[in-house]
This record gives C-alpha cells, sequence and structure tokens, in this order.
C-alpha cells in the first residue's frame, strides 16, 4: 500500500482464514464446516430449539478442538502490532476462537462470540467454559441449567456493533483478513469504511466477494501476508 503517512487508526477484522493454518476449519471453503453440517441444524436459534442436544454436541465438538490449537504467524504478527501501534488499533474478529488472545493481541473484538464462554438465557450472565454443555450443568451465576454457546447463530444480532461503527468512524485504515465477505453486517465494513474516507486492504487467499471495495487486495496465505505487512507498517 502506497503511503502509509496519515495512517493514526487501524481497524482490522478478520475470519475464519486467519485460523486455517492452524488448523481450524472455515466455514464455506472446500471441505469446510457449512458442508459438513447444514447451518439450519446447528447455528440458528431455532435449531436450538429443535434438537438442542444436536447444537450442543457440535459446538461441545468445536469448543474442545479449538483448544488444541496453537496461534499462527498471522495472530503472532497481528499481536506485536497491537503491542507497538501507538494509535488506536481494533482487531473486530469473527471467529470465536480465542487465538488473538492467545498469540497476545488485547484490543481485540468478538463480534460473533467466544467458543470459551457460555451464555446464561436464565441470568443473562457470560461464564469462561472450557467444558462441555451436553450434559446441561448449571449456570455459576445463578444455578440454572440454561447454558447455551455464547455464539451468535444466524438471524441474531452480532455483539458490540456501537463500538465497532464508532471505531470505524475514525479510523484511516481498514484491513480484512481471512474472510470471504458472504456475512453481514461484517461484510458491508468495508464499504462504510471507503465512504468514511478510510484506506482499505484485503488479504486473503482468493477474492471474496467484497473485493471490488478494496483500494488494494493481495492474495496468499495469512501466514505470509499478515507478517509481511504488519513488516511494513511497523517500518514506517
Ligand atoms: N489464509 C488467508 N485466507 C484464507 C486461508 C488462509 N490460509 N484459508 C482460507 N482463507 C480465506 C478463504 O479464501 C475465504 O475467503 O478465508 C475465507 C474464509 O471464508 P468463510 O469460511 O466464509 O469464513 P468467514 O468469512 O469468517 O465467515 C463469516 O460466517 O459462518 C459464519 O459466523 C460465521 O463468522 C463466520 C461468518
Amino acid at each position: 500500500m502506497a503511503a502509509m503517512t496519515g495512517i493514526r487508526n487501524i481497524m482490522i477484522l478478520t475470519g475464519a482464514g486467519i485460523s486455517a493454518e492452524s488448523g481450524i476449519d472455515t466455514f464455506r471453503d472446500a471441505g469446510g464446516l457449512w458442508e459438513q453440517h447444514r447451518v439450519e441444524d446447528v447455528a440458528t436459534p431455532e435449531a436450538f430449539a429443535r434438537d438442542p442436544e444436536l447444537v450442543l454436541r457440535f459446538y461441545d465438538m468445536r469448543r474442545a478442538a479449538i483448544q488444541t490449537k496453537a496461534p499462527n504467524a498471522a495472530h503472532h504478527a497481528l499481536a506485536r502490532l497491537d503491542e507497538h501501534w501507538p494509535g488506536d488499533l481494533l482487531i473486530v474478529t469473527q471467529n470465536v476462537d480465542d487465538l488473538h488472545e492467545r498469540a497476545g493481541a488485547s484490543r481485540v473484538l468478538h463480534m460473533h462470540g467466544q467458543h470459551l464462554n457460555a451464555w446464561c438465557t436464565a441470568c443473562d450472565e457470560r461464564s469462561r467454559w472450557t467444558d462441555t454443555l451436553l450434559d446441561r450443568p448449571p449456570c455459576p451465576a445463578c444455578g440454572e441449567a440454561a447454558l447455551r454457546p455464547d455464539v451468535v447463530w444466524f438471524g441474531e444480532m452480532p455483539y458490540r456493533m456501537d463500538e465497532i461503527y464508532a471505531a470505524l468512524r475514525e479510523a484511516d485504515l481498514f484491513v480484512s483478513i481471512g474472510t470471504s465477505g458472504a456475512v453481514y453486517p461484517a461484510a458491508g465494513l468495508v464499504r462504510e469504511a471507503r465512504e468514511l474516507g478510510a484506506r482499505t486492504l484485503e488479504l486473503n487467499l482468493e477474492r471474496s466477494q467484497g473485493s471490488l471495495w478494496f483500494e488494494e487486495t493481495r492474495l496468499g496465505p495469512a501466514t505470509e501476508l499478515v507478517p509481511a505487512w504488519v513488516d511494513e507498517v511497523m517500518k514506517k
């Protein structure tokens, strides 16, 4: 990207592609999660009402799986940028894994929730959760057996959208990493960033559905593109 001059505030949107090289399935790539499972069966409030066991088993499997994975070079590069970037920086992730945080990043916002949280539908408390939910354990806060995965399902509103839009209004640069641009409102952020006058950069394995909105698109694996981009930014 030509000049980074004048770039003080950065928003970074990440998707499943940044965790792919850590061995976590993406959703829409060949062999991805939505080829293995029907969204309607495991990722909607209706599915949970209809067959809670199927849904809880699916997320128990995912929750266990991510705890066996490790952050990769892309996560570590963003953590390095987060540590040293003097301006505002916000990593808005669609991912429900904790690899950004395990790599050391702190300015992270999970807009689709987190696998390692359980959400009580009785008292609305969220509790750190690394175990299973299928056996309907009591909520640590209220004791009710009303815990569900703290993941935003299709048809539900993503979290903290006000904070995301407030940060977007201040952003001089919007960078998107490892997302197909298939799911809104995340997929609409680049257009809003453009309209707000921010520079826009996409780092992805292949062109996404929103590529036309990006000033620049770099294609390749995140573990190569992201460290190279962070080196570039840090040198400026
Ligand atoms: N490096 C960079 N990009 C990659 C890599 C990689 N190693 N592997 C895959 N990608 C790219 C793919 O080309 C694709 O564009 O990552 C993207 C993954 O797209 P999706 O599977 O659609 O995942 P994502 O965009 O995060 O999905 C958005 O949809 O299913 C819901 O809530 C879920 O947060 C998720 C949302």
